[in-house]
């Protein structure tokens, strides 16, 4: 039911997004109020529906057409790091989460309260999709496949990649999957792999932390941070953007049972 809704609004979708734009205009930060109120002021059908459409306008691409998630989390599964109250689901969505890709939405605060209503919605109707892969296999082949080499969950491993200790809550399966298969699909910033080859002749490889016009801060494939004057570089390589290999070589049962190790990992 919820799907054909969506199915049904998506044709609308060019025309309300040509009308949030222009509302958008018409009020811009004026409509954004400081006191954010304990209840939903917009959770009528109509609202919800509405909210569905500018869900497929603004937040669809990183958290799927039925919210199942991908780049963004799951949220299907109605559990939220920063809180599922309507005050909370509501500063989320208008301030993002910061250190996160997770932005900030322009929405004026009414549609914000929409879509926040129908992110409600879609964590109520029990929809989360379940990882068809064995957990426990999973956890194996992440130790047998040298992930922590690079990874960190809990208080084990590395930090040469992201932490992973809730990525099951931060990303969705098809995302998870792409990471393993596709490693240079998408790379978050500062995590993008550089070689650095000094004047001096030397070389420093590993990911880039931060950047300005002078200087270079990276982490070494030791772990250690190592910040670079640029004038004392040759040369900066950044051919690779990541740092992880593909994975893609191993069979389709063992890349499901990773990914359902990874799902697994929700943090405290
Ligand atoms: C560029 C990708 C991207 C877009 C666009 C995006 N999100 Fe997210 N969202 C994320 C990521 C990544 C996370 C997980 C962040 C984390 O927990 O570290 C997230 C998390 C969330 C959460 C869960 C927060 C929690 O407390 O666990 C909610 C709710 C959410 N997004 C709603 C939305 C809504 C509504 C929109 C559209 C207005 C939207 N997002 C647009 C990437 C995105
Ligand atoms: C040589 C270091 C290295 C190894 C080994 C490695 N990774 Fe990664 N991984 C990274 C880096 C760097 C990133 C961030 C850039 C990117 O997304 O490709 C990353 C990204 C990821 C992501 C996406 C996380 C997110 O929040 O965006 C997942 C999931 C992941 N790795 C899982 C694994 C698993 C499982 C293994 C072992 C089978 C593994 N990695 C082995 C370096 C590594």
């Amino acid at each position: 039911m919820l799907f054909r809704m969506l199915l049904g609004v998506t044709a609308s979708v060019g025309l309300l997004a040509a009308q949030n734009v222009q509302n958008q205009a018409l009020t811009g930060e004026a409509a954004r109020s400081a006191e954010i109120a304990q209840k939903n002021p917009f959770a009528s059908e109509a609202d919800v529906q509405q909210g569905g459409v500018l869900f497929q306008v603004q937040c669809a691409v990183c958290h799927g057409a039925r919210g199942e998630g991908g780049r963004g989390a799951d949220l299907t599964v109605g559990i939220y790091r920063m809180g599922g109250s309507d005050p909370e689901l509501f500063r989320t969505i208008r301030s993002g989460i910061p250190g996160s890709e997770m932005p900030a939405s322009r929405f004026a605060d009414d549609d914000i309260w929409k879509v926040a209503g129908f992110v409600q919605r879609l964590g109520s109707r029990g929809m989360a999709e379940k990882a068809p892969g064995d957990a426990a296999a999973g956890k194996e082949l992440y130790a047998k496949n040298g992930c922590a080499g690079c990874h960190r969950i809990g208080d084990q491993g590395l930090d040469l990649g992201p932490d992973l200790t809730n990525v099951g809550r931060r990303r969705g399966l098809v995302f998870l999957e792409e990471s393993l298969v596709k490693p240079n699909a998408i790379v978050a910033n500062n995590f993008r792999a550089v070689q650095l080859v000094t004047k001096s002749g030397q070389n420093v490889s590993g990911i880039r932390l931060n950047e300005d016009d002078l200087s270079i801060q990276v982490r070494d494939m030791s772990g250690n941070l190592r910040s670079v004057m640029k004038d004392g570089l040759k040369e900066v390589k950044r051919d690779k953007p990541s740092l992880m290999p593909s994975y893609e070589r191993l069979s389709k049962t063992d890349l499901a049972n990773l990914v359902a190790y990874l799902n697994s990992l929700k943090g405290e």
